[in-house]
């Protein structure tokens, strides 16, 4: 059984959290017919008040794969929001319908205020640029399936780290693991912020930070490309600039190790060539098929957890 009741942060998964889950959704990839009524009669809130493909389709996908169902909006202009409806009433209603509610939102911290008004579980689906567990566990139970452990690594994060919520989520569970080396490539403006460098690393943390994908290709195992978060920035003209910083294509792979792999949370803008997605070690969309699984792991975890 998991310790936590709610995901709302990658903070709040211990190392034994994470492990159980990982296992779960490995048994249901290899196997996911065994699962087909692990959550008959439940139903599932999707509540995304900002766009999302993959988050959402893949929760939906999972809860239907477990037998249980689904109802939610993936636009807050067609729910009472628009009508000036506060958060924590319409996650207070929908939690009077669904017995696990999945929610993005685009103000930091949403997703913990939801927890407080509902009464079922609240799972975070994104909320700003500050977490994004579940494409951590989506990172991870993909990571499980090309290497054979999450220690010793050096992993190149590149991209938007300022911004990138999934970069933040997965650094701190990454860090639980002995021996991880992390490359923070990206744009001075776009670096890790302090206060993430705080949260994320202790004092036995091993980190650089550098501009150059180009200089440390040869050295990474683990490559997370992210795109800069163009609804992120208030100018246009910053997010005109910054916006073709990087990008993966043959020729830097031909540079990258044999044995490196490639992910991306997604969606891709024009960070990694469509060139690279033929490459073996370009996973990342075999990692948005490993977010279904892993999304239903964590269904079955949270609600066996609610259940005590
Ligand atoms: N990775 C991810 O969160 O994708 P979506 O925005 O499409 O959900």
């Amino acid at each position: 059984m998991i310790s936590i009741k709610n995901l709302l942060n990658s903070h709040d998964l211990t190392k034994k959290d994470l492990l159980e889950i990982i296992e779960l959704g490995n048994a249901i990839y290899k196997s996911p017919a065994d699962f087909s009524h692990s959550a008959d009669g439940k139903l599932l809130g999707t509540l995304f008040f900002e766009p999302s493909t993959r988050t959402r389709l893949s929760f939906e996908s999972a809860m239907l794969r477990l037998g249980g169902s689904v109802v939610g909006f993936s636009d807050a202009s067609v729910s009472s929001a628009k009508k000036g409806e506060s958060l924590q009433d319409t996650v207070k209603t929908v939690s009077q319908y669904a017995d696990i509610i999945a929610m993005r939102h685009p103000q930091e911290g949403a997703a913990y205020l939801a927890s407080l008004a509902a009464d079922c579980p609240i799972i975070n689906a994104g909320d700003g640029g500050h977490q994004h567990p579940t494409q951590t566990l989506t990172d991870m139970l993909t990571i499980s399936n090309y290497k054979e452990s999450f220690e010793n690594h050096v992993i190149g994060i590149c991209g938007d780290l300022k911004y990138g919520r999934t970069v933040h989520s997965l650094i701190k569970i990454l860090n639980l693991f002995e021996g991880n080396k992390y490359i923070l490539i990206s744009p001075e403006e776009l670096k890790l912020p302090q206060y993430v460098k705080e949260e994320v690393f202790d004092e036995n943390s091993q980190y650089e930070e550098v501009r150059s994908l180009d200089e440390v290709i040869d050295k990474i195992d683990i490559l997370y490309m992210t795109r800069i978060q163009r609804e992120r920035f208030y100018s246009d003209a910053q997010y005109t600039r910054l916006k073709d910083s990087y990008l993966l294509d043959k020729e830097k792979m031909e540079r990258a190790r044999k044995d490196m792999i490639v992910l991306h949370p997604l969606p891709r803008v024009n960070e990694i060539a469509k060139e690279v997605d033929d490459d073996p070690r370009a996973v990342y969309f075999k990692q948005a098929k490993f977010g279904m699984y892993v999304r239903m792991a964590l269904i079955i975890k949270l609600l066996e957890a609610n259940n005590d």
